[in-house]
């Protein structure tokens, strides 16, 4: 069993990129079929056209309106019939239509500790918060912005050198190697989304499997 699976994107798409590299190596299961954008010169893109996967461009300024353009983008996924609809970068909130008709299928990485800082610019919020700790989680997206079942988490110790942009590297780079790792689970049949908790080789994870920064490489 193959996980065609399609990465929606905005920016620069190192994460889209981790994938990539999973899917080529020779255990994996993953099958990335498409990347999709609202912005047509992100930088994602390209690494999909040089992988040698359709790369899809739909700016939300080439519709009337908004409905219009969520449409398109359900046609357009409908069309490519992904196993998983994964979100790297994706800063857009799908609608609940979209989440409606993929449930369990769509997965989402958010640079904090969900629950803890939920939405944008969560390294400057984690410095002024005076963070211990900071991390990223993945979990399953549902119409509840960032609330959705979380399935596992990286976490750094926040040190006093840290700034924004060193925080964004330690974390990226852990992104890297946690959301192929989730994925190679779905892949596998081993994750599941119940009703209030994601489910992992059947039993409900009633908190997100955590790893250290240091045991991820
Ligand atoms: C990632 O760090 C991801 O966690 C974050 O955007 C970055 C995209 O990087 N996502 C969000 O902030 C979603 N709320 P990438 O384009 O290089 O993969």
């Amino acid at each position: 069993m193959s996980l065609r699976t399609v990465v929606l994107l905005s920016g620069t798409g190192t994460n889209l990129q981790a994938i990539l590299d999973q899917a080529a190596s020779e255990e994996s299961r993953l099958d990335p079929v498409a990347a999709l954008s609202d912005r047509a010169g992100a930088q994602g893109l390209e690494r999909a056209r040089r992988a040698g996967i359709a790369a899809i461009a739909l700016p939300r300024d080439g519709f009337p309106d908004a409905r219009s353009w969520w449409g398109e983008i359900a046609a357009r996924l409908r069309a490519l019939a992904p196993d998983a609809l994964v979100l790297a970068g994706f800063m857009r909130i799908l609608p609940a239509e979209l989440c409606e008709e993929y449930k369990g299928r769509v997965l989402n990485i958010h640079p904090s500790l969900l629950p803890k800082h939920p939405g944008l610019d969560t390294y400057r919020r984690v410095l002024e918060a005076g963070d211990r700790w900071h991390g990223t989680t993945v979990h399953f997206v549902t119409h509840k912005l960032d609330a959705g079942p979380p399935i596992a988490q990286a976490r750094i110790r926040v040190g006093r050198e840290d700034d924004a942009d060193s925080l964004r590297a330690r974390v990226q780079a852990c992104e890297h190697v946690l959301y192929p790792r989730v994925l190679e689970w779905m892949s596998q049949g081993r994750l599941a989304m119940g009703d209030r908790h994601a489910m992992l080789d059947g039993s409900d994870l009633l908190e997100p499997l955590m790893f250290e920064e240091g045991e991820l490489f």
